[in-house]
């Protein structure tokens, strides 16, 4: 499986740029998640120009739950993006990073009072998730939208389909009028309105049909509630390559066909030009980073076994879904790979199987590998599970080598717990 540049593989062994990956991993040690700034870039690029190119009143709000490390949203920041957030929390790092809350697109679920007061007292435009959370409140920010179930949707695995009958997220397009209906009473003028169907789809069409469907829904809440959009959300969910057959996304047919359809459709409904805004997430951030690691063990009793130091902690995605990440041993690209595996990690749970029975050259111990495409979903959704440290990231930009993350230490495992003095 190719990776992107400056990724590049020379005699047979990874490197960025002209540094040897193992250079690398000799200076930083393993685990080690290792980004590219440029892959980043030209990720949010060629969303942005596609788009733009055929609709100026558009811009990216970049999914921040795909990976918030603060120098990324920095970046992503540099570049232009907004962003969406999900919590509190997501909203602090956002801001710590250098994004204005004018910025911010706050999509919450399932919440406590205070922390859509925090977001209203920061006028962060709120996307509510249902009526009921949106009735919860007195005062709110200038700018509001809900977030509509499509009744479809489309993701790499069901757990995250995040549109049909079978999501938890969003209201049906009759709830929507009542709440769109709702807020009007309540004297608020701007609106937007928001859909996330799924997530990790490589369909080209299912984005154009679910786009088309999601515009009539704007259309006929505009027409029943009376009110216009300042702004038409469809959310992120576009897919990378994760495997060695996934095709990519064709974002120019995608965007073309997109914006052909929401033209028509503004037409249709009278709906004005509001601004059009996606969310991805992985699509910007996934194939940015590899993880490295080291093998530690190879057992081969009733089936073989490379034990390594990156595991289910950093890439829960793996145990959650069944996700596929491809894996390589970074100095055996000349080496056929003939030699049946598992690639566990060092977490006392079965489902620490980051690759099973896959193929890969014979391996030795201390050799590194890299997984790939761990640039999203991958650190935000790490954890100590079993006391493990969660690893180091470094970014590369442009021959300079950054650390983004130091490596969790001892301390970092006990800093919020306390013993009760009776216990002492
Ligand atoms: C509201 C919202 N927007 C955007 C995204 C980003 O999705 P993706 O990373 O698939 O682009 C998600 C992910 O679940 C989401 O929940």
């Amino acid at each position: 499986m190719e990776l992107n540049k400056p990724f590049n593989i020379k005699n047979g062994e990874l490197f960025i740029d002209n540094y040897r990956i193992l250079d690398i991993v000799s200076k930083y040690n393993t685990p080690l998640i290792l980004y590219s700034a440029d892959i980043i870039r030209d990720n949010y690029d060629n969303l942005y120009k596609n788009f733009k190119e055929y609709y100026k009143n558009f811009s990216i709000k970049y999914a921040v739950k795909a990976n918030s490390n603060l120098a990324i949203l920095s970046l992503l920041n540099k570049l232009g993006s907004g962003v969406d957030v999900s919590s509190i929390g997501e909203i602090y790092l956002a801001k710590s990073a250098g994004i204005n809350y004018d910025k911010m697109l706050f999509s919450p679920n399932n919440i406590d009072i205070n922390e859509f007061k925090y977001a209203i007292k920061n006028n962060i435009a709120i996307n509510f998730d249902d009526i009921n959370q949106f009735t919860m409140l007195k005062k709110f920010p200038d700018k509001i939208s809900f977030r509509i179930n499509p009744g479809i949707g489309k993701g790499e695995f069901k757990e995250i389909t995040t549109g049909g009958r079978k999501s938890k997220f969003g209201i049906n397009v009759d709830t929507a009028i009542d709440a769109y209906k709702l807020a009007k009473s309540k004297g608020i003028k701007h609106f937007g309105i928001h859909m996330m169907a799924g997530s990790n789809s490589l369909n080209n069409e299912y984005f154009i049909s679910v786009a088309d469907k999601f515009f009539d829904i704007a259309g006929i809440i505009s027409k029943k509630a009376e009110i216009t959009f300042d702004f038409i959300d469809i959310g992120g969910g576009f897919g990378i390559p994760y495997r060695e057959n996934d095709k990519p996304l064709n974002i120019n047919h995608i965007s073309k066909n997109i914006i052909k359809n929401l033209k028509s459709k503004l037409n249709d409904y009278d709906l004005g030009n509001p601004e059009l805004n996606i969310e991805p997430g992985r699509y910007i951030a996934g194939n940015s980073a590899i993880a490295l690691g080291k093998i530690y063990n190879i057992k081969r009793y009733y089936d073989n076994f490379a034990g390594t130091d990156l595991n289910m902690d950093i890439f829960l995605r793996i145990p959650l879904y069944k996700a596929h990440h491809n894996i390589e041993i970074i100095n055996k690209f000349n080496i056929e790979k003939n030699f049946k595996a598992n690639i566990v990690g060092n977490i006392c749970e079965n489902t620490d199987k980051l690759g099973s029975n896959i193929y890969i050259p014979e391996p030795e111990i201390n050799d590194i590998i890299a997984v790939y495409n761990a640039g999203a979903y991958v650190s935000s959704m790490g954890n100590n599970y079993n006391g493990r440290l969660k690893p180091l990231e470094v970014l590369y930009d442009n021959n300079n080598f950054y650390v983004i993350r130091k490596r969790d230490n001892l301390k970092d495992l006990a800093i919020n717990m306390k013993i009760p003095d009776y216990l002492r």
